[in-house]
């Protein structure tokens, strides 16, 4: 049997709380609380299988015009697995890096998330990247202004490196769930050469064995990388 190519680096746009909740006759609340569950299952999955970097997608830019009081409930679950729940972050073994802008935020939720990522900044072999409030064209733009004020222009190289994800290797392989087909503005310039797989799971309801499966499909996929393959 063909061995599994396992991608360095999944990425996970977390698509479907609202609509599995509402199927269930529940607040889209509870949703995101079972989403975060899930998270923490599929994340340490991947981990455990040997990925090395996870990105998750919580909160984009565009997320923040959603009703305040949603808002509010992503922000307690912020609070809590940032702050008292931390523990369960921890547990992922992982180097905790937050990717967005933090600023609007409560806070004493960006006070937790410091703390968090001081904490686990000394974790070299695991990264666990937590996107929020982050949106790929803002992070584009933030990275060209930053070049623009030190006076220099960039390349592909330099620009890589005044992202977020700057001196990281590109996801290799970027997992969406909820039946949408599009990225909706998630690592856009990462995101060049990534393998793209979609799933009609809700993110609270996709499994262990889903994720496997992800990977097993991405192993069979030809990356030429706009090359040719040598035959
Ligand atoms: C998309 O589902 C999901 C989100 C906007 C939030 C995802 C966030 C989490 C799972 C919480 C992350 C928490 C921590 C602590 C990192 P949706 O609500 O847009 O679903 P819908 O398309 O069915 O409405």
């Amino acid at each position: 049997m063909q061995r599994i190519k396992l991608p360095t680096h999944i990425a996970f746009i977390m698509d479907g709380n609202g609509r599995w909740a509402k199927k269930r006759f529940r607040p889209r609340a509870y949703g995101h609380r079972m989403g975060v569950q899930n998270m923490f299952k599929i994340c340490s999955h991947a981990f455990r299988l040997g990925v090395r970097i996870v990105t998750v997608f919580a909160l984009s830019s565009e997320n923040l015009s959603r009703p305040q009081e949603e808002l509010d409930e992503l922000f307690d679950l912020f609070r809590s697995y940032f702050g008292k729940k931390r523990e369960r972050m921890h547990e992922l073994d992982a180097k905790i890096n937050i990717m967005g802008d933090i600023s609007v935020l409560p806070p004493d939720i960006q006070a937790d998330m410091i703390e968090l990522m001081e904490e686990t900044a000394g974790i070299t072999d695991r990264l666990f990247n937590v996107c929020v409030n982050y949106g790929g064209r803002q992070e584009i733009v933030q990275a060209v202004n930053r070049a623009v004020s030190y006076g220099r222009f960039v390349d592909e190289a330099s620009l890589s490196s005044l992202l977020f994800t700057g001196g990281l290797p590109d996801p290799d392989l970027i997992i969406r769930t909820g039946g949408e087909m599009r990225l909706s503005n998630f690592l856009l310039y990462q995101a060049a050469y990534s393998e793209l797989y979609f799933s009609g799971k809700m993110w609270p309801e996709f499994s262990k064995r889903d994720l496997e499966r992800a990977i097993v499909n991405y192993s069979a996929r030809d990356r030429r990388f706009g090359n040719v393959r040598e035959e």
